[in-house]
């Protein structure tokens, strides 16, 4: 621990912002006060490692800025990447204290002076991309951004409740995703900026590995239209022999090939359901009132209903039937499925989605995967 301090401090994160970090302590109940210290060692761990651990270097370079994001291929990195795993998510983290957490890491890594501040810093593809995924409801007066893959459909649907739009949140029919939606890209400068100041924002995460793991098994295993465009493209670029072949259904895209297109894709240009949580609604960018997660949601959708003002009858929807949960173990079954190199070669495109949410790392260690 000393040795991670001190690391800390050289690269420059002292003062202020390194206390704020190292004065963690958010809460009120003693329980939770006693899983807090407890859980102290595994936060400062994390917090300094993924500062001291290349990502410090990233936003000191203002690589981010230059809409990169950080080089996929091995570069020596990879080595802290394995060490963030020390934040162990399956221990029963108080929910309040990881909130906290996401609250402060936010608060210290978007503080650093090369991260955007405001929407108009970011570039002009980076502020469409993230526009276009801020929804507006103007009856209450907040900004949903939606992440797809992170019960967003449902979020929708509540949005278009909130407006009147639909008459109830269990409404029969195919969800539209686009009629009778604002999007903040739909307004003028002046208008989004007011409502950037004044409205209630929040988003919704989820663990990137599983988001990805569901976008996968949706996309490839399900809808027709992404194994035609993305599916026979996957196959043509990695699969042996087949890189001339006009016939390709794109239904058989293993998970592997799916990583290896990943890690070859520019993050800022992926598809929706696959691009990191950090493009598509730029967190340092837009200060979030609040950040909801896909493992608290049936607590954190309360939360937010009741913030927003909405009419105490209506109800989170709750997951339909066709619903398929990603399990633990069939987490498991898929990252072991894939080199454990080439997983490790994917990680930094998504390490602000793991850095600033919280989420810890996949184990990609070969004994991990024997069991
Ligand atoms: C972080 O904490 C501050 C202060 O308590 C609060 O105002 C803000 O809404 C929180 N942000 C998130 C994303 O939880
Ligand atoms: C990865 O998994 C192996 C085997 O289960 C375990 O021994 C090791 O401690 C894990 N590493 C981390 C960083 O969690």
């Amino acid at each position: 621990m000393p040795v991670h301090k001190q690391e800390f401090a050289k690269k420059g994160v002292s003062g202020p912002r390194g206390t704020a970090m190292v004065n963690f302590r958010p809460l009120v109940s003693a329980t939770s006060q006693r899983r807090l210290s407890a859980l102290l060692p595994s936060v400062l761990t994390f917090a300094v490692i993924v500062a001291s651990g290349g990502l410090l270097l990233v936003i000191e370079k203002g690589m981010l800025n230059n809409m990169e994001t950080p080089p996929p291929r091995g570069n020596g990195k990879n080595a802290n990447l394995e060490q963030v795993r020390h934040l162990d998510q399956s221990v029963d983290v108080d929910s309040q204290v990881l909130k906290e957490i996401r609250n402060r890491t936010i608060r210290s890594m978007c503080s650093q002076k090369n991260m955007p501040h405001n929407v108009w810093s970011l570039t002009p593809l980076q502020r469409r991309t993230v526009l276009q995924h801020i929804l507006v409801n103007e009856e209450h007066r907040f900004l949903y951004c939606y992440v797809p893959k992170v019960a967003c459909s449902n979020w929708k649907r509540m949005l278009k409740v909130l407006s009147g739009a639909l008459p109830g949140v269990d409404a029969k029919g195919k969800m539209d995703h686009r009629s009778d939606l604002l999007f903040l890209s739909d307004l003028q400068p002046e208008q989004i900026r007011h409502r950037l100041r004044h409205y209630y924002k929040f988003m919704f995460v989820r663990d990137p590995m599983e988001r990805l793991l569901s976008a996968y098994r949706n996309k490839f295993g399900e809808i027709e239209s992404y194994q035609k465009k993305y599916g026979a493209e996957i196959i043509r670029r990695y699969r042996k022999g087949r890189s001339k072949d006009a016939n390709i259904a794109g239904d058989d895209v293993t998970f592997t090939e799916f990583v290896r297109y990943l890690v070859d894709e520019d993050a800022e240009r992926m598809n929706e359901h696959w691009m990191p949580m950090y493009n598509l609604c730029q967190p340092c960018a837009v200060t979030y009132d609040f950040i909801g997660s896909y493992e608290q949601l049936e607590d954190d959708s309360a939360h937010v209903l009741q913030k927003v003002g909405a009419p105490p009858h209506l109800r989170f929807p709750e997951r339909q039937s066709w619903y398929k949960p990603v399990t633990k173990e069939t987490l498991h079954y898929y990252l072991c499925s894939v080199p454990q190199k080439l997983l490790r070669e994917l990680l930094p495109k998504y390490i602000l989605d793991f850095s600033l949410f919280a989420y810890s790392l996949p184990n990609t260690t070969a004994e991990h995967c024997r069991h």
